[in-house]
């Protein structure tokens, strides 16, 4: 077909998505193959092209298809070809879709290839009519995708920041696609941007009051959602001496964040999302090696990842009861912070001996925990925390850690991972591990004999219900990123929050 057919051919329907994340604004083009800018083209197997690709090829003389055979590009997943100067456009890039049909994870990360193969959003044009796909709206997915592979942060940039985010075109997208995006993965993706901000911003920047603000300043406006937050004082008055211990050494008070979503069945019991929120870890006076330190300023991921996941469910109105709990404190060493051998009160009554203050997650999170049982009664509690260097080294970049007291569960966990595009690999709990927490002078104590993830696992789990559904993440494995994946630039992975997401839409749909 003559370009010039298909340039006026079709509605010409134009259906704009301001997107709340990242630079970039979407707007979903029904059927508008562009003849000028920036285009990523998407390319089935063997470089098969879609009915809006072979009309941009021939706008260009066939070049792309000789660019094709001349560098053997075959169309797989994944696979970048890009062609500076193929005119009329400024840039071409070409991305293997695969041949095979693709799900909303494999969507995503084709808008993420796109993100990273262009950096300049300005009269970007992305041609998806070629995606073949059963999952609903795809064009919104990919769309969804490039959000999150298009994030920077720029908060401290004052000399040459990266270009500023334009209008992205996504070619062969219905409005259909444009109401998915708009009224769901725009406010995920505006979720996971929080989180990751929050993540990247330095201690000096974000500590328990200000992380409290920033986040109540994301919720302004939002429907059936009640925010609580208890300071230092309130803290004490309900006991919770672990919470106070870990935060006392800092000149920044401790603080309890508490983000109600009520999207659900009156009176039907929530789930419960507890998030490590540690502003900076030092270690205390148990100080960590200076060695990556820094990286200790996103020891609040857990909690970023709550406020991301709570958020995106109350923008998108989902039908489902959620409490997110950020319990939040700066592990400092100074005069008043706690010792190694300190002996802490927790809110549960039971007491807990501090053999080494860097094991500090675990202390405000059996406060929080308990706090979330006694205060809301989940029908199932998730924790989420930066929490062991060993989780780390267990399962590397590609998992978060899992566990569980039942192997079902962690199962189930795995899969929902799986979907969201953020993996999880079970560890055990074992009798062992409990043992290995026994105290001589108090109820438990706060490290074992190794120190594994399975015992900061093993001193949470004491303080829940054993009846209760619990599901404990350990991420310090995949918070941060050294290395970049289409979806997660490098920095702050803005982990968990797709997770949790998943998990809350299951849980929904399992309730209807
Ligand atoms: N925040 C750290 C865990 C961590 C390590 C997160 C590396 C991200 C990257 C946690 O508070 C910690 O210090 N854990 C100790 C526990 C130990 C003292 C039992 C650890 O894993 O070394
Ligand atoms: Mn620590
Ligand atoms: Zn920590």
């Amino acid at each position: 077909m003559p370009l010039a057919r298909l340039l006026t051919a079709g509605a010409l329907s134009v259906f704009a998505a301001l997107s709340s994340a990242g630079a970039a604004d979407f707007t979903f083009v029904a059927d508008q193959a562009p003849s000028e800018g920036r285009v990523v083209l998407y390319v089935g197997a063997q470089g098969a092209l879609s009915p809006l690709g072979q009309a941009i090829d021939e706008t260009t003389g066939g070049r792309l298809s000789w660019a094709m055979e001349v560098t053997g590009f075959s169309g797989a997943f994944g696979e970048t070809l890009a062609l500076p100067a193929v005119a009329p456009f400024r840039n071409v890039v070409l991305i293997g879709a695969g041949d095979e049909a693709l799900s909303a994870r494999q969507l995503h990360d084709l808008g993420g290839h796109a993100a990273m193969a262009e950096d300049d959003d300005e009269g970007l044009s992305l041609i998806v009519d070629g995606l073949e796909s059963a999952v609903d709206a795809a064009g919104a997915h990919v769309a969804f995708g490039y959000a999150l592979g298009d994030y920077h942060f720029t908060a401290y940039l004052t000399q040459n920041p990266p270009p500023a985010g334009g209008e992205v075109r996504i070619v062969g997208a219905g409005h259909d696609h444009a109401r998915v995006y708009q009224s769901d993965l725009a406010h995920l993706a505006g979720a996971i941007t929080l989180t990751r901000d929050l993540g990247t911003e330095p201690g000096n920047t974000l500590w328990p009051q200000r992380f409290v603000e920033r986040v109540e300043a994301a919720f302004e406006g939002v429907d059936n959602v009640r925010i609580t937050v208890l300071d230092a004082d309130d803290i004490r008055a309900r006991g919770m001496g672990a919470l106070m211990g870990v935060g006392q050494g800092s000149i920044h008070d401790p603080r309890l964040m508490i983000v109600e979503y009520r999207g659900g069945e009156r009176g039907a019991a929530p789930i419960a999302l507890v998030g490590k929120g540690v502003t900076f870890d030092t270690g205390g006076i148990s100080i960590k090696d200076s060695q990556g330190m820094w990286y200790m300023k996103s020891d609040m991921s857990g909690a970023a990842a709550v406020a991301g996941a709570v958020l995106a469910a109350a923008l998108r109105g989902e039908a489902i009861n959620v409490v997110g709990l950020m319990p939040l404190a700066e592990n400092m060493p100074s005069q008043d912070a706690i010792r190694p051998g300190d002996v802490l009160r927790s809110m549960s009554g039971r007491t807990v001996e501090v053999l080494n203050t860097d094991a500090e997650g675990r202390l405000l999170l059996l406060d929080a925990v308990h706090y979330a049982q006694v205060e809301y009664a989940p029908r199932m509690l998730v924790n989420i925390a930066t929490l062991t260097g060993s989780a780390a080294r267990a399962t590397g970049d590609e998992y978060a850690v899992v566990i569980t007291r039942e192997m079902d569960l962690s199962l189930e966990m795995m899969e929902i991972g799986a979907r969201a595009g953020e993996d999880v690999w079970p560890l055990p709990l074992h009798p062992n591990h409990f043992t290995q927490i026994e105290s001589r002078i108090a109820d438990i104590q706060n490290i074992g004999g190794d120190p594994g993830a399975s015992i900061g696992a093993a001193v949470v789990a004491t303080f829940i219900a054993e009846d209760l559904p619990w599901v404990h993440l350990d991420i310090a494995g995949v918070d941060w990123r050294d290395a970049p994946t289409p979806t997660a630039p490098i920095g702050h992975a803005g982990w968990g929050v797709r997770f949790m997401d998943a998990l809350l839409r299951e849980e929904a749909g399992a309730a209807q």
